[in-house]
């Protein structure tokens, strides 16, 4: 069975509480539950980890290594700053998906430019929570 891990960033923890206007009212735990559910529907194992510190982000891209076949990332604030984090997903050469809740293109400028994008099979963002959905999708279609 092929395996996707899907590791959240920093600040991710605090979903349902944090800005709801911007990120909306489901908890981390919800849209878990939603892409878990998604992944049984389509045949895949799924595994999570959210962390505010970039080390551990970097150490659970790099635990992908022989442990999975793609990764959805959702950088977070570590969108824009992170050369450990990109070279993390160049070194691991696992196709990652870079997710975001919000459209980071229709909000301030400096969240328009990520370090990781380049290194990303793709980039999905705007659609709250399933632009998880949409990438696990994605991610199946092109491990298939
Ligand atoms: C985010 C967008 C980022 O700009 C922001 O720093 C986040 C969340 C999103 O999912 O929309 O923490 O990645």
């Amino acid at each position: 069975m092929k395996r996707v891990a899907v590791i959240h960033g920093c600040n991710l923890n605090l979903l349902g509480r944090r800005e709801p206007e911007l990120y909306g009212r489901a908890t981390l735990e919800e849209i878990n539950a939603q892409i878990a559910a998604l992944a049984q529907e389509l045949g895949v194992e799924v595994t999570f980890t959210q962390s505010n510190h970039e080390g551990d982000i970097i150490e659970a891209i790099q635990a992908c290594m022989g442990a999975a076949n793609g990764i959805i990332l959702n950088p977070a604030g570590f969108t824009g700053t992170s050369v450990g984090i990109l070279d993390a997903v160049k070194a691991v050469g696992i196709p990652v998906v870079e997710v975001h809740l919000s459209n980071v293109h229709a909000r301030e400028k400096f969240r328009r430019h990520s370090l990781i994008a380049p290194a990303a099979v793709g980039q999905i963002c705007g659609f709250g929570a399933d632009s998880y959905l949409l990438a696990l999708r994605a991610l199946v279609g092109l491990m298939s």
